[in-house]
């Protein structure tokens, strides 16, 4: 299963990325705004961390012209830029486009079947069904990630699954139990993911029984 961080923070993806275990970031207009820096800026800031492992970045424009015209510049910041597409019928109209001319896409805001069907019929690189905002209006936001999951391998597209919207460490197991390619977690989450109160005790315990060891090399 890959990882991905959902973040625009700098420092979240330098931190995520030194843990060697970092397989792509992406980002939405939510988490740019939230650096309060400039888009250029932030965005090059990524790509400089992470030159070569793909970074998701939206476009803005909600019309396919628009979508082509952002999306195409996107593009020009490096080759492992992902064009980060609204599930629209717009959007699957950029998709396609995308798709022809060798860009990879990653189409967002997926919240049932039908529209990761679409999606993936477009020729979508990646889809990003999130699964938390459907948990918060009492949805199983794991059970769209399953009929997804069935749906790509009975037609064995070409799509990889992005779990997306991810708000705690079981939104990630239940992903990997489930076989999703690729969950994209905030910071928060990951570090989350390493933590068990019992190896807190566990370790405190060996640290103290270790002072009364005799004759210690280290
Ligand atoms: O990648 C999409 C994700 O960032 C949305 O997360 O927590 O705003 O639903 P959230």
């Amino acid at each position: 299963m890959k990882f991905f961080i959902d973040t625009a923070n700098i420092e979240e993806i330098r931190e995520a990325n030194s843990l060697k275990i970092l397989d792509g970031v992406t980002t939405n207009p939510t988490l740019i705004a939230k650096t309060g820096r400039p888009f250029m800026e932030v965005v090059k800031e990524i790509l400089a961390e992470i030159p070569d492992k793909p970074v998701s970045l939206e476009v803005a424009s909600t019309d396919f012209e628009g979508m082509v015209r952002e999306g195409e510049m996107l593009a020009e910041l490096g080759s492992n830029v992902v064009i980060k597409i609204p599930m629209t019928v717009e959007g699957l109209k950029a998709v396609k486009h995308f798709e022809y001319k060798g860009i990879k896409t990653n189409v967002t805001l997926i919240f049932s079947p039908a529209q990761a069907l679409l999606a993936m019929k477009a020729g979508a690189s990646y889809i990003s069904p999130f699964v938390g905002r459907l948990d918060d209006i009492s949805h199983t936001g794991l059970d769209l990630i399953a009929d997804i999951k069935t749906i790509r391998d009975n037609y064995d597209f070409d799509t990889e699954i992005i779990v997306a919207s991810v708000r705690h460490p079981l939104h990630v197991i239940e992903s990997a139990v489930i076989g999703a390619d690729i969950a994209t977690i905030p910071y928060k989450v990951i570090a989350q993911l390493a933590k068990h109160p019992l190896t807190d005790i566990g370790l405190e315990r060996f640290l103290k029984d270790w002072e009364n060891v005799p004759e210690k090399p280290f």
